[in-house]
């Protein structure tokens, strides 16, 4: 395995949480902070996939030699159809800050009549690892659990006071990180790139 992985991110969390899972593969684990050269990625695609294979190429092609790995996540609600999807960062506007997404989800699904179980949901996460022109892996995680009633907790970002995952009484919000990472779609897609590793070793 390669000595150095780029994580094409400008995210510090991201790439802290990413170095902590699969770091001891590498000499070495960066992102995109260290390489200002590498132009911001447009998400146009319309799948998690599509998002995280242009994020990816569009880091290789400055970093042509270097093995890069890059993310796209977002929240999927059945009675919306499966929206936000990919729009979760942007689902209330472009400029909309997480707590705007929030009200819009609650809005809509209030809208929508789903109650109790038909307010299921999944969050998931696609990491894309790309060398060049070539794709080394695709791997998918996924969260499945119900959107609460209201907001619940103050812990974590984005959804997460809105998101009960199963098997639990409290959202995301509420839960420890610990608790979060052991069974979020993120720490699912990282545990399967991890196997991939130990496989290639
Ligand atoms: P991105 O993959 O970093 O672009 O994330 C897209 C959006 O999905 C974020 O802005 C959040 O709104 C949402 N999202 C992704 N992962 C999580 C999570 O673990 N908790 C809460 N929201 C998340």
């Amino acid at each position: 395995m390669p000595a150095k992985l780029v994580v094409a991110t400008h995210n510090a969390h991201k790439t802290d949480e990413i170095r902590e899972i699969v770091g001891k593969f590498f000499d070495e684990v960066l992102d995109l902070s260290s390489f200002p050269d590498v132009p911001e990625a447009d998400e146009y695609g319309e799948s998690f996939e599509e998002n995280s294979a242009i994020k990816a190429f569009g880091a290789s092609e400055t970093l042509q030699d270097a093995f890069i790995l890059a993310d796209d996540s977002g929240l999927e609600v059945d009675a919306l159809n499966g929206a936000p999807g990919v729009y979760s960062a942007r689902y209330a506007g472009a400029d909309a800050s997480d707590a705007d997404n929030r009200a819009r989800l609650l809005e809509e699904l209030t809208k929508s009549g789903a109650k109790g179980k038909e307010r299921s949901a999944r969050f998931r996460c696609v990491l894309t690892v790309v060398k060049g022109d070539e794709t080394f892996g695709v791997f998918d995680g996924a969260c499945e659990g119900i959107i609460a009633n209201e907001e619940k907790g103050d812990g974590g970002f984005g959804y997460d006071s809105l998101f009960i995952p199963e098997g639990h009484c409290e959202t995301f919000g509420q839960l420890s990180g610990e608790v979060k990472n052991g069974m979020s779609h993120r720490g699912n897609a990282l545990a399967q790139f991890s196997e991939w590793l130990e496989s290639e070793q």
